[in-house]
């Protein structure tokens, strides 16, 4: 095994984490806190973003308030008890939640003081419990907004793109985290001033003692300090995650009690810009799931170590319904997240900063856009109003196989939910749905508010989503493997590039190459970074093109009309129904996957 994106000059064997069994530590945090009770007030100090010097906000039609509800809204993620995150120290004793070492790993802060939805001070996306929904103890979670907020910088100002990419490295903080709690259980005078600290962040004082202890042993026993079912065998670094992956191995190996069923992160992908996504009728880069918003949301929650009861944890049985298919999922909250982001628009190009748009060249590049992309990119409006997406299969676009191959190739043993040994990533269904159900059960959902049944495809392609936004949405393709929008109109690309900054390249369309102390390099000949597909080459011989070589004054036009696209201008069409997903009834195409992609 090895790390094929690394830090500088610095190998990146962290990234690498040793599988074991579903002992980890987030199983043990989350067992103990059954037992735990009411917290006391905290208050801490409060964290804003102070770099770079200013910061403008481009109007995506929700308001300010909102926007910082969103930010923080817990949809039911249960990592830790918030208390003692914001208490845990690393081994040199600096705070892991320390704001500025949370602004190197790529978070960003919200402006407004709030003491209710935000009491640490934390940056955006992260959650705290409402305590009489976590027996007591306010937990700390993630949410959508963590991944899903992303920030352009030119010169020292910051553009802020709400439901943009976001550039977190989300890996290096659970390794952080996880770091630090295995130094906490090797040091006794660690652990005295933890309890303090824990203390005095709001955790209640008569039941610390008894919660470390049960925990400090826990990790003890496991030996070797801390491990989880997460090895990024290709790391994902920043702004990109394995996640679906990740939500496969935590429902099929944690949640079902079957380590043997956990596969390597090898496919890290885009944090996907969320406007108009309620409209499409393919979600995710391969277009697995249809517009199901909750369904799409439980399972992102699983994925993000929601709880869930759905074996006994000590004999690996199922439990009894309803208790199986009972979670801490916040039905509530994931549907307003929803109807929220509904509003939310794509960005203009903030002229004032990014400098201003060459109306006759965009003109140029529009008329060019409607001649070689819009095929495929247009907005395709059915009579539902939804916008058909279509699924370019993989033979045709050429781009990295992994995402796709991996969630229609790859099996599991699901037995337990009576889905024999070698169940598909798809039928992941099976259990979201019992889940959702449940949840209508529990929030007393009226039955004419409650979503169907979801089922999930397993298609052989990737999405054509349309470009509205997209110059905001950097670096380019599913597993962001090109840095501009000018390299991906190009017919070379550069293999290797380094990335972690958000300065923005307003000519080509990208992040600038960052020299800083925590950029990353992307090693694209590897496979999950690959860099292939979606050409632009006279050579008609190279798999993944899609057209013809495009001048550079070609290039530049079509990147002024994307700096320029809006709901106004941008290619419609009316279509009476959807378009058919590639290989959606060949279960079999991961077996007879011929495609070697260039290099
Ligand atoms: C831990 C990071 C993380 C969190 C938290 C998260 N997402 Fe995502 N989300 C991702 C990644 C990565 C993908 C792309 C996965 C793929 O398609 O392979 C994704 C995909 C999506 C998509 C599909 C977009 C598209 O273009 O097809 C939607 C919609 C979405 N997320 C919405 C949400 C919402 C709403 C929440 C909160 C309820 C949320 N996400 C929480 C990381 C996250
Ligand atoms: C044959 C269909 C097809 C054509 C034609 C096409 N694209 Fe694409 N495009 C795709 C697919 C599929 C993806 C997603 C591929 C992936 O992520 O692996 C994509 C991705 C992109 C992305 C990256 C989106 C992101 O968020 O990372 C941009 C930018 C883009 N295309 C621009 C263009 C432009 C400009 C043209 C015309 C010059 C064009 N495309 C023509 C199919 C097409």
């Amino acid at each position: 095994m090895s790390s094929y994106l690394y830090h500088e000059g610095k190998a990146h064997a962290h990234q690498i984490i040793r599988r074991t069994n579903d002992r980890s530590p987030w199983r043990m945090l989350q067992s103990f806190l059954v037992s735990a009770i009411t917290l006391t007030a905290a208050t801490v100090a409060f964290a804003a973003d102070d770099a770079p010097t200013k910061r403008v906000t481009i109007d995506q039609s929700i308001d300010q308030a909102t926007l910082h509800r969103y930010h923080f809204t817990d949809q039911g993620t249960r990592l830790i008890p918030a208390a003692w995150l914001d208490a845990l120290v690393d081994e040199s004793g600096k705070r892991v939640m320390d704001p500025e070492a949370l602004r190197r790993l790529g978070f960003l802060f919200d402006d407004v003081k709030d003491d209710v939805r935000n009491p640490y001070g934390w940056p955006i996306g992260f959650t705290v419990s409402d305590p009489k929904t976590t027996g007591g103890i306010p937990i700390a979670g993630l949410s959508c907004a963590a991944c899903h907020t992303g920030q352009v910088e030119y010169k020292g100002t910051a553009v802020r793109i709400e439901g943009g990419q976001s550039m977190i490295d989300l890996a290096g903080w659970a390794e952080n985290i996880l770091g630090a709690i295995a130094a906490l259980a090797r040091d006794p005078a660690r652990i005295a001033q933890f309890r303090a600290d824990a203390v005095k962040a709001g955790y209640p004082a008569d039941r610390i003692d008894q919660d470390l202890e049960a925990v400090v042993e826990a990790i003890k026993s496991l030996g070797g300090g801390p491990s989880f079912y997460e090895i990024h065998t290709v790391a994902a670094g920043r702004g990109r995650y394995d996640a679906v992956q990740a939500i496969g191995n935590q429902v099929f190996g944690g949640d079902l009690g079957v380590p043997a069923n956990s596969y390597p992160l090898d496919a890290p992908v885009n944090y996907p810009q969320l406007w108009d996504i309620w409209r499409l009728s393919w979600l995710q880069f391969n277009g697995f799931l249809p517009p199901n918003s909750t369904s799409r949301n439980i399972g992102e929650a699983l994925g993000v170590r929601a709880q869930t009861h759905i074996v006994d944890r000590r004999t690996g049985e199922l439990n009894p319904e309803p208790l199986r298919w009972q979670t801490s999922v916040q039905l509530d909250n994931i549907i307003w997240i929803e109807n929220t982001l509904k509003n939310l628009k794509a960005p203009s190009w903030p002229a004032d900063v990014l400098g201003p748009i060459d109306q006759a060249k965009a003109e140029r590049g529009h008329e060019l856009f409607v001649a070689n992309c819009a095929h495929c990119h247009q907005i395709r409006e059915l009579p539902s109003g939804l916008w058909d997406v279509i699924v370019v299969p993989l033979r045709e676009v050429g781009t990295d196989p992994g995402q796709a191959l991996h969630w229609a190739g790859r099996t599991y043993d699901a037995s337990k939910l009576g889905l024999g040994k070698q169940a598909n990533a798809h039928q992941l269904n099976v259990a979201i749905n019992a889940i959702r159900r449940q949840l209508y059960v529990d929030y007393k959902t009226p039955a004419d508010e409650q979503e169907p049944d979801v089922h999930f495809a397993a298609p052989c392609g990737y999405k054509a989503r349309p470009l509205i936004g997209v110059w905001a949405t950097p670096p380019f393709l599913h597993n962001g493997s090109v840095r501009t929008v000018f390299d991906l109109l190009s017919d070379t690309r550069p293999g290797r590039f380094r990335f972690g900054s958000r300065e923005y390249d307003p000519v080509h369309l990208g992040y600038t190459e960052d020299d800083g102390p925590d950029s990353m390099v992307l090693e694209t000949s590897i496979a999950g970074n690959h860099n292939t597909g979606h050409w632009w080459t006279d050579d008609t011989k190279r798999p993944g093109r899609i057209g013809r070589k495009l001048t550079d004054d070609e290039k530049y036009a079509l990147i002024e009309y994307l700096k320029s696209a809006n709901y106004d201008n941008y290619p419609r069409n009316k279509v009476a129904k959807e378009q058919a997903l590639p290989c959606a009834n060949d279960k079999n195409w991961p077996k007879r996957f011929s495609i070697r992609p260039a290099k």
